[in-house]
């Protein structure tokens, strides 16, 4: 399919998500949202990408919901809107490639569900983050009272939220809601060592171990462990596990194989 509102560039195992609307600030027209699932689902497809960065072209990394569109929804409408974002995330929830975020700029709203929604956040030093919707009488509809919460805790979550404050990307290193920050010229490096350092382990262990630690957020402490205990079983299937641990006893490198 052919996209006019995002970039696609894919390197050994590493794709690379551009939402590419600067002029209004990549805000979430419905075109790129519809572009986004597309995208998303194109890449479930494609066994050759374990990790997807995404990232903004421009000052911003996604400026929030369009709100010329959202004006005039009516709560159905909105509610579907709404929908059109959470397909997405569901779809980054539930792969077994892991997404990070490259926060290169304003991460407002619903761009900042966007990065809650990732498994992984870089940020650069000029990255900003805010949820501002009470701001303009409505609430975060993409996941964002529900995964900011989970993230930072609720006593940080209340106070962004209900506040609608823009945090700067050292303060949002501080609480947890990003990973790492960078100067802004070293963004993506530190986003593709990041994906390297991923793209180099077990894929099947890593699909894994990310499906577990999405389970946390969900699962009671016990049926999480039960839950882990299966899937580090599983493993034990694998022709990777026999492959990495005879590596180690032989002092070499491993020769994953997906299988
Ligand atoms: N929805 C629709 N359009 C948006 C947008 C959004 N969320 N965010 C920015 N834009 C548009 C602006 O309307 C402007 O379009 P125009 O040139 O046709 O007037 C363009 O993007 C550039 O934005 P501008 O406001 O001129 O840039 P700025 O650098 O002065 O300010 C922001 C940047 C991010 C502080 C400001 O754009 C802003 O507050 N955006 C809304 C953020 C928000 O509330 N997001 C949550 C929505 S739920």
């Amino acid at each position: 399919m052919e996209y006019n509102r995002i970039l696609l560039e894919k390197r050994g195992g590493i794709a690379v998500i551009s939402l590419n609307d600067p002029d209004k600030l990549n805000a979430f027209s419905v075109e790129t949202l519809r572009e986004l699932l597309c995208v998303v689902r194109e890449l479930e497809t494609d066994a050759a990408v374990r990790v997807v960065i995404v990232t903004g072209v421009g000052k911003a990394f996604v400026a929030g919901a369009d709100i010329g569109h959202m004006r005039g929804l009516n709560a159905l409408e909105a509610i579907e809107y709404a929908t059109d974002t959470t397909d997405v995330y569901d779809v980054i929830g539930r792969s077994k490639k892991v997404y990070i975020a490259a926060v290169n700029g304003f991460a407002l709203g619903g761009g900042a569900e966007f990065a809650l929604a990732c498994d992984i956040r870089v940020a650069s030093a000029k990255a900003k983050f805010g949820l501002p919707e009470v701001s303009l009488g409505i609430l975060p509809g993409g996941g964002g009272t529900q995964r900011l919460p989970r993230l930072v805790g609720s006593a940080k979550a209340m106070e962004l939220i209900l506040t609608g404050k823009i945090i700067a990307a050292d303060e949002a290193l501080r609480i947890g809601l990003v990973n790492q920050v960078t100067e802004p010229e070293a963004l993506m490096d530190t986003a593709f060592d990041m994906a390297a350092a991923i793209v180099k382990n077990a894929p099947i262990a890593v699909a894994l171990a990310k499906e577990c630690i999405v389970q946390s957020g969900q699962l009671p402490l016990e049926e999480g462990i039960g839950f882990e205990k299966k899937l580090f079983g599983l493993c034990f299937s694998t022709e990777d596990q026999k492959e990495g641990m005879a590596a180690f006893e032989e002092k070499r490198s491993p020769r994953f194989q997906n299988k």
